[in-house]
């Protein structure tokens, strides 16, 4: 006799790759268009820090990864990814105190990817060796344009010159890095979009993300808006950094990341593939699933009362229904999706459940698939929130349960 799961039900036959994501909540200065949890060191918010608490943060950390322990005994880590904020702040010794902390109380993959972000007005040659020394085999270069101009209008810490130099003393010191490009800026014409998206490829490095600026809550260009260009400029620069990138050897591999062939970052691709990953640090998010649930943890926010409480953490057990959506919103953002059998396997669920879904998604030419794989099509990749509107449908009233755990 065959058994029928009720609805609702969750079975993983195995447990995702697991990734660290640690959370550095500082920088220099804030940048008018960032909505991620950073503050600045010497700055006039209530977060005003005189000085790094940097051995406390990073105890801290530590602690915060001992608390987590117990959710995945076991378990090895695939790759770290160390972001911000900017982390460059931080000494190679914090680096190194926390990469040998965590080695010493999880087991992390030989070949793990261990990825730092990098702001190019905090970079110099000897930190770049004590980073690669502590562990680190991958730097995140937040460069955004080459446009001293452009670079001013984003209220930047750092000149074009300043970026060049960050890019050679990083690749001198690493054989993986990424640069961070950011178009659609404010007083930006197709013609320096294309010079800054052609400089940066020409220092071949092994991966480029290219982000559209978008106005975001609770930013300085939120309540202050600057002229941006408008949509159809906004979409032609889309297609001509597609086009630029493809011509100079890179695959386009997700909405706003692009790689030499084998060099994708594997820290973001599991977390597109609905991996699980745990999140440590100030206001940073994780997700670890169970033989029969998943679950969404989220750490307190403001570095100072992370700092004064500890490890406390929000987590909550992902509704069955909610997963379909939550696969989805990160697996479409994959310009090759996924396959078929991934779906069942990270959200514990068969992929019949949501059949009605695809083939409307189909139907309006934004989604394809073979019997191997589903994946957007180019107008889906170009109205990727119509497309996930999809799989929402499903899900109205329907929360996870939620609690508050304290951790050690
Ligand atoms: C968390 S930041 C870390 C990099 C580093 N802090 C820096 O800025 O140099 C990651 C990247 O997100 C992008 N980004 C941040 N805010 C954005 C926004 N509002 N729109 C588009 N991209 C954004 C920038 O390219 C940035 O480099
Ligand atoms: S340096 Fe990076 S993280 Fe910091 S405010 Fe600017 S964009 Fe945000």
């Amino acid at each position: 006799m065959t058994t029928v799961d009720p609805p609702g039900t969750v079975r993983l036959a195995v447990l995702p790759p697991l990734a660290l994501y640690v959370h550095i909540p500082w920088c220099v200065r804030k940048c008018p268009y960032c909505a991620f949890n950073s503050h600045e060191v010497l700055g006039t918010s209530h977060e005003r820090t005189r000085e790094l608490p940097e051995q406390e943060y990073v105890a801290a950390l530590i602690a915060d990864l001992e608390g987590s322990l117990p959710s995945v005994w076991g378990r090895r880590i695939t790759s770290v990814f160390i972001g911000g904020g900017t982390p460059s702040l931080f000494s190679p010794e914090s680096i190194d105190a926390l990469l040998s902390a965590v080695r010493a109380r999880i087991v992390l993959e030989p070949d793990a990817e261990i990825t730092m972000e990098a702001n190019p007005g905090t970079v110099e040659a000897g930190r770049f060796r004590g980073y690669r020394e502590a562990g680190v085999n991958r730097i995140s270069l937040g460069i955004q344009s080459f446009d001293d101009a452009e670079l001013k209008a984003l209220g930047r810490i750092h000149g074009a010159d300043e970026a060049r130099r960050a890019i050679e003393i990083a690749q001198a010191a690493f054989d993986d890095v990424n640069l961070d490009l950011m178009y659609g800026l404010p007083g930006q014409t197709l013609a320096t979009a294309r010079a800054d998206i052609e400089e940066g490829a020409r220092f071949g490095t092994a991966h480029l993300s290219a982000y559209q600026l978008t106005i975001e809550p609770n930013t300085v260009f939120h309540s202050r808006p600057p002229e941006l260009p408008g949509h159809d400029l906004a979409a032609d620069m889309q297609q001509m950094v597609e086009e630029t990138l493809a011509a100079s050897g890179f695959q386009h591999y997700e909405t706003s990341a692009f790689a030499r062939p084998g060099r994708r970052c594997r820290h973001n691709l599991n977390s597109w593939q609905f991996g699980d990953y745990l999140g440590i640090g100030a206001g940073a998010h994780g997700k670890v699933s169970f033989p029969d649930r998943v679950t969404r943890h989220e750490r307190i926010k403001a570095p100072r009362d992370y700092l004064a409480v500890g490890a406390e953490y929000r987590e909550r057990v992902v509704a069955p229904a909610e997963l379909p959506f939550e696969f989805m919103l990160n697996a479409l953002r994959l310009v090759e999706g996924f396959a078929l059998e991934l779906f069942a396997a990270r959200t514990g669920q068969v992929l019949a459940r949501i059949e009605r879904q695809l083939a409307s998604a189909e139907a309006k030419g934004l989604l394809q698939r073979d019997w191997q794989r589903i994946c957007p099509t180019r107008h889906g990749r170009l109205f990727l929130n119509e497309l996930l509107g999809e799989f929402l449908a499903d899900q109205k009233n329907v929360r996870g349960s939620q609690s508050t755990i304290a951790g050690t």
